[in-house]
């Protein structure tokens, strides 16, 4: 299990990388920089995309390029236009990566695409906000 997640991590470091060193993304070379593997299940991403959008009180026009309102056919899912896209792709290796780190306490749960099977999930620590706080709010009264 640790193993095939790990090969899955390392497979998309490897392929951010290459992107990386290319300066003109386009839409041919948006593939390779993907994380998710290409031939996810098409509910099992939309799972996770839910648990994004949730975790972080967002709605799907946060990171994707669409109106708020439109119908979700007239969304370019694909492009890597919106800043918080990248972000989220790091977040979500951050994420995997922390799930993967052996010091982590508990029962080994470890996945890439499935957040149910995980320890840390983005609502860990976003919990419904943009930005998650790093201060104990003061007592109050
Ligand atoms: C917090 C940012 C964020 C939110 C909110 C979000 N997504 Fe995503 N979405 C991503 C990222 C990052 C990827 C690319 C993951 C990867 O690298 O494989 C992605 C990929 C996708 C893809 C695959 C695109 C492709 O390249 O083939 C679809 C479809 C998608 N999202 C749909 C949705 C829908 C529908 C919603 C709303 C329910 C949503 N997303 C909300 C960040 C987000
Ligand atoms: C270990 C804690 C932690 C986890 C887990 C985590 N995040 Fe974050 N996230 C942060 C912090 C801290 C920031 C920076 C907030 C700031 O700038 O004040 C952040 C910022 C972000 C931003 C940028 C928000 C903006 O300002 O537009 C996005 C997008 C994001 N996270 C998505 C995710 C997604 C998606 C996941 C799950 C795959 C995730 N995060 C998991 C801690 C976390």
């Amino acid at each position: 299990m640790r193993k095939i997640a790990a090969a899955v991590l390392s497979a998309g470091l490897c392929t951010m990388g290459l992107s990386m060193a290319i300066a003109h993304p386009d839409a041919a070379e948006h593939e390779s920089k993907n994380v998710l593997p290409a031939d996810m299940d098409r509910g099992a991403r939309t799972e996770l995309m839910k648990h994004f959008a949730q975790s972080l009180g967002v709605r799907c026009s946060y990171c994707h390029v669409g109106e708020e309102g439109a119908p979700l056919s007239t969304y370019d899912f694909e492009s890597d236009a919106k800043p918080a896209k990248e972000r989220a792709r790091q977040m979500l290796l951050l994420t995997h990566k922390l799930n993967m780190d052996e010091k982590l306490p508990g029962e080994e749960r470890v996945s890439l695409t499935d957040m149910s099977e995980n320890r840390v999930t983005c609502y860990t620590c976003h919990r419904g906000e943009l930005r998650p706080a790093t201060m104990v709010p003061s007592p109050e009264g």
